[in-house]
């Protein structure tokens, strides 16, 4: 099984984007409720974005809470937000022990008042570490992202504060959730479903894929190598050919 000690260090992706699914199905397996498999979900959480500090990586962003996920049974919303408030009271020393920087992309303010609350305190708490950002996409859509860029940018232009000619990729991206963070190199999603999810879908046009099939509480250290090994043995093109590339 492989280990951190074996990856490239000269080869590691920039940011790693997560969909972290799979807890309900991991729960049913074993004849409980889908609650016990997002409470184990945690703890995957929880050593994956250490072992991503330890690995020495700059950005990690996980797919915590989609714009869809409202949709889902009241008593299972109320649970995760419960779980995040809970997450990020336990986790705040852990975070700064680590140097990590938590960020939040989403609707953040649709959140529950209390998971609005602590979120906001986490971020401020840990605003002066210099090492990994993590990055917790909550009440996240990209349609919606998409949609509110678009609205800012149309309000710019009519109040002639930029002109329709300047608009390029960059006014986009400063205009995005995710201004302050790189493109996407390496995107996972656990739980053998291929799918994006309404995921990052600007941020991950470039980014390199992979699915796994194990279910996100049972995703450790040697799942993350492994799809870090396997990226580091792709030929990222970005259009060229490979003669150009070498
Ligand atoms: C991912 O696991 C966690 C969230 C979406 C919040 P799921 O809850 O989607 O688990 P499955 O996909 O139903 O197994
Ligand atoms: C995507 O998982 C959202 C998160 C992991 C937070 P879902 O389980 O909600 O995705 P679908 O509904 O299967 O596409
Ligand atoms: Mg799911």
């Amino acid at each position: 099984m492989s280990t951190i000690k074996d990856l490239n260090d000269g080869k590691l992706p920039n940011h790693i984007a997560i969909i972290m699914d799979g807890n309900g199905r991991w729960a049913k397996q074993q004849g409980r409720q889908r609650v016990f498999g997002h409470e184990n979900g945690v703890k995957a959480v929880k050593q994956t974005v250490e072992n991503c500090a330890k690995i020495g990586l700059d950005y990690l962003t996980l797919y915590a809470f989609s714009t869809e996920n409202w949709k889902r049974p009241k008593i299972e919303v109320d649970t995760l937000m419960k779980l995040l408030v809970s997450s990020l009271k336990k986790e705040l020393d852990t975070l700064n022990k680590n140097n990590i920087k938590l960020n939040a992309i989403g609707n953040i303010a649709s959140l529950p008042k209390k998971a609005y609350k602590e979120l906001n305190e986490v971020i401020s708490k840990t605003s002066e570490n210099s090492g990994m950002t993590l990055t917790l996409a909550l009440s996240y859509g990209a349609r919606e992202e998409i949609k509110s860029a678009v609205y800012e940018i149309s309000v710019k232009v009519k109040n002639n504060i930029i002109s329709p000619e300047t608009i390029d990729e960059t006014i986009i991206n400063t205009h995005l959730y995710t201004h302050d963070l790189p493109d996407v190199d390496l995107l996972i999603r656990t739980s053998g479903e291929h799918r994006i999810s309404n995921f990052l879908l600007w941020q991950i046009a470039y980014a390199e894929l992979y699915f796994i099939d194990v279910f996100w509480p049972d995703f450790s250290e040697h799942h993350l190598v492994e799809a870090i090994i396997n990226y580091q043995n792709r030929e990222r093109r970005f259009g060229k050919t490979s003669e150009q590339l070498n």
